[in-house]
């Protein structure tokens, strides 16, 4: 089993500590309260933990003096801060000092637990390690080696350490987030933060103060000043994930912040320095999307010192067992299956066939196959299913919803299906929640909130569709914690919120 996320709690009020431990310990997190600061402070320099969630106004020490002297001892420690309305400014200080948030009070408990489960993949991302070319036996790897992937590692190890910005190319799920992450935990900034914007991920109106950051009173609705990821990073590195898919108007304040190395502030005249390290990647056509104008050429010129193009999975399909192996082991782990097999009709079936969705796809239908095999070793009828179920889209523009429905009904005149109604519901809410999936970057918190259902429902659904908590789109190791990841098994257990080993009275 996978090691649910630590949680450190520094809050001096017991009530309000025990309540928000229940609720982050009925999400599978594992919590440790501190009621003051200066013990909180010892208890993160000793363990390892993944989030520390702490109120700004503390007996001992300050959350703002906690997240300074954080910051040094452990700068990839995320910290969330929460704070009343009449400290925001402390707690936009502390922002800038590398907190990863804060929260208004009062706030509902569904914007902390959103918060903490980026927090925790934020955290994941920069510390689980990454091997290549390999995995070891709890850590993930940058699995194959075949020569078009020798030939990667190569250039990831020519450019890690160096200063320059890269650009990865490639088509979808091949692997381009996962090689970013290997650049950065080979780079000389490897100890500081790694921050992954996706940038096709969030509304074009709120990606500009996302990346840089906004004044307060820059347009209706920005009440207080926020602190953009370009400054957060300030030392660090910055993942810009789909940058083909930038707005033009962000794409003119992007070139200029790479160019002059500072950032401004949306309705802000201050010029403030960054000093990032820029990774980009794109499975877009750059070169037709310039020949449009939809892209800016200095900008590409800007981004591509070095490009490092990921050869689309059907190119190195000698890495397709090795990858399979993987994927199963990983995912027997997740979801509780002990030794997972595989036959080898089945192996050589998923070696032939074709992969538009790359690596990404290869991993759902082992994970579908998994789930379909019930425990047995996997045969070729499951990976047949698993795959016709990756493959069924429900609608396209030329296949619209009306056409779908027509085919469907067709198929059951000709007693073909027995359960027309039931088939559309069920691709009707895969597509929805894979979308949905992917958009909300695996958190369950928002699918919930998006679709209107239960978080009970997210996870079951999510399980159901092969969908990963986290990674429907990329980011691969991060939030799920234990009862995520395996809804089907028993409920986390509900341990009381653990207390610090050595709690000062008063
Ligand atoms: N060589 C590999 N070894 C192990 N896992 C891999 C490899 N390549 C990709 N994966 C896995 O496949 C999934 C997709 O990879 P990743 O997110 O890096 O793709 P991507 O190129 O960023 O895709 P997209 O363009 O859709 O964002 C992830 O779960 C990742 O861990
Ligand atoms: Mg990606």
């Amino acid at each position: 089993m996978i090691p649910p996320p630590e949680i450190l709690l520094v809050e001096d009020d017991p009530g309000i500590a025990a309540a928000l431990g229940k609720e982050l310990q009925a999400e599978g997190y594992r919590v440790t309260v501190a009621t003051r600061g200066d013990d909180g402070l010892t208890h993160a320099r000793h363990h390892r933990l993944d989030v520390v969630i702490t109120d700004l106004k503390l007996p001992g020490l300050s959350g703002l003096d906690l997240v300074a002297q954080l910051r040094a001892a452990k700068p990839k420690l995320p910290i969330i801060l929460m704070t009343a309305f009449g400290s925001t400014e402390t707690a936009i200080e502390a922002t800038k000092q590398g907190a990863f948030d804060y929260l208004l009070k009062p706030f509902d408990v569904t914007e902390l637990l959103d918060l903490v489960s980026k927090a925790v993949a934020s955290s994941r991302l920069m510390s689980e390690p990454l091997e290549i070319g390999r995995a070891g036996p709890s850590q993930s790897g940058i699995i194959g080696t075949s020569r078009a992937m020798q030939s990667i590692y190569k250039e990831i190890g020519r450019v890690a350490a160096t200063a320059v910005t890269v650009l990865l190319r490639g088509e979808t799920g091949t692997g381009k987030e996962l090689v970013a992450r290997a650049i950065y935990q080979h780079s000389q900034r490897a100890a500081q933060p790694f921050i992954a914007v996706h940038c096709a991920a969030i509304p074009e109106t709120l990606l500009e103060s996302e990346l840089f950051g906004h004044e307060r009173g820059a347009y209706t609705g920005a009440h207080v000043r926020r602190i953009g990821r370009f400054e957060q990073a300030h030392r660090g590195t910055i993942f810009l994930d789909e940058i083909g898919d930038l707005s033009p108007s962000t794409q003119v304040k992007l070139l200029r912040v790479l160019q002059e190395r500072y950032v401004q502030r949306v309705g802000g005249n201050e010029k403030i320095p960054v000093d990032v390290r820029v990774l980009a990647a794109t499975h877009r056509d750059l070169e037709s999307a310039m020949r449009e104008h939809q892209f800016r050429e200095d900008l590409f010129y800007r981004l591509s010192g070095v490009t490092i193009v990921l050869p689309p999975l059907a190119q190195r399909t000698e890495d397709i067992p090795e990858l399979v192996r993987y994927f199963l082991h990983r995912a027997g782990l997740e979801l509780d299956v002990d030794s997972p097999a595989i036959q080898p009709e089945a192996l050589a079936l998923l070696q032939d066939l074709p992969w538009p969705g790359n690596v990404r796809q290869l991993e759902n239908v082992v994970r579908q196959s998994l789930l379909l095999s019930r425990g047995y070793p996997i045969g070729l009828e499951h990976v047949r299913q698993a795959d016709a179920r990756a493959r069924r889209p429900v609608s396209t523009a030329e296949h619209t919803f009306a056409s779908y429905c027509t085919e469907l009904l067709a198929r059951a005149q000709q007693g073909e299906l027995a359960d027309a109604r039931a088939r559309m519901i069920e691709d009707v809410e895969r597509e929805l929640f894979t979308r949905a999936c992917h958009l909300a970057q695996g958190n369950q918190v928002r699918i919930a909130r998006w679709l209107g259902v239960t978080r009970t429902t997210v996870r079951e659904k999510l399980v159901h569709f092969g969908l990963h908590a986290t990674s429907a789109s990329p980011p691969r190791p991060s939030t799920p914690p234990r009862n995520r990841r395996n809804p089907a098994g028993p409920p986390p257990s509900r341990s009381p919120v653990a207390p610090m080993a050595h709690q000062r009275p008063g």
